[in-house]
């Protein structure tokens, strides 16, 4: 069996940064449908075009769309032992999906742990997020900013801002979130699933809470 991990919580509860330690930790592959659909804007196509208007504005990129990307991830060689998923699934549609592409393989969700964060925080810590241009190390200008400020640690390089992370899409994606997403929280706990984590502490702090919740749902 591999392990199955579902991030959960509002944008800015911190599923990219806590992925990014899981990863490292547990040496499975971080599997976010948000950074796989901004991958996508160096390509000059009609799809690639409608995601990014999509993106920008805060709006979901359709089911089907998504569904196909993420069971294409999912079959790569490296998915085997299991992945973290972050930012999917999103409403009850991707989560039936997401439900039966793993029975398909014997396989199902090992742990949803659910990072819990007031909304002013979450406007906050979108709007203050900064990335490396090469998009590997996220930073904050309130919470967890760089050694010296605008530049990356490790380059020196000019950070950079995401292009949905401007007042008004971050609010249209909490709402969202609060409307189609948050209610799969009710079908994970119906489920057994779901860990709930207290996201305000420092992400050391969050990190070990995580990882608690994966190592009680293996020892099950
Ligand atoms: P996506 O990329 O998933 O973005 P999101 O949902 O808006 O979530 P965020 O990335 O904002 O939140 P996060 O929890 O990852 O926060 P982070 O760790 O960076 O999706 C983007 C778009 O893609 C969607 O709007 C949609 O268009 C499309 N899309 C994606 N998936 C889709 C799907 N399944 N279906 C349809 N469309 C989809 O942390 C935030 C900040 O806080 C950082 O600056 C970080 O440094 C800081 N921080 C983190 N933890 C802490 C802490 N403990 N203390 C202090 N600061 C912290
Ligand atoms: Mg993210």
């Amino acid at each position: 069996m591999g392990i199955y991990i579902v991030l959960m919580g509002v944008q800015g509860a911190g599923k990219g940064t806590q992925a990014a330690i899981l990863k490292e930790k547990l040496g499975l592959p971080h599997v976010s449908t948000g950074d796989l659909f901004r991958a996508m804007n160096t390509l000059d196509t009609p799809l690639a075009k409608r995601v990014q208007d999509l993106m920008e504005a805060g709006e979901l990129i359709p089911d089907d769309v998504t569904n196909e990307m993420v069971e294409d991830r999912l079959s790569q060689d490296d998915a085997r032992r299991g992945v973290i998923l972050d930012g999917y699934p999103r409403n009850p549609g991707q989560a039936q999906f997401l439900d039966n592409l793993l029975a398909k393989k014997g396989e199902s969700l090992t742990v949803v742990p659910v990072l819990e964060l007031d909304r002013e925080t979450a406007i906050k810590r979108a709007e203050g997020r900064r990335y490396s241009p090469d998009k590997q190390r996220v930073y904050n200008i309130y919470f967890n900013p760089p050694k010296v400020a605008g530049k990356d640690d490790v380059t020196g390089e000019e950070l950079v801002q995401r292009d949905d992370d401007h007042r008004e899409a971050v609010e249209r994606r909490i709402d969202l979130y609060y409307e189609q997403t948050a209610p799969l929280i009710e079908y994970y706990e119906n489920a057994g699933l779901v860990a709930r984590i207290d996201a305000d502490q420092a992400i050391s702090e969050v990190a070990v809470d995580v990882f608690a919740a994966i190592a009680r749902r293996l020892m099950d």
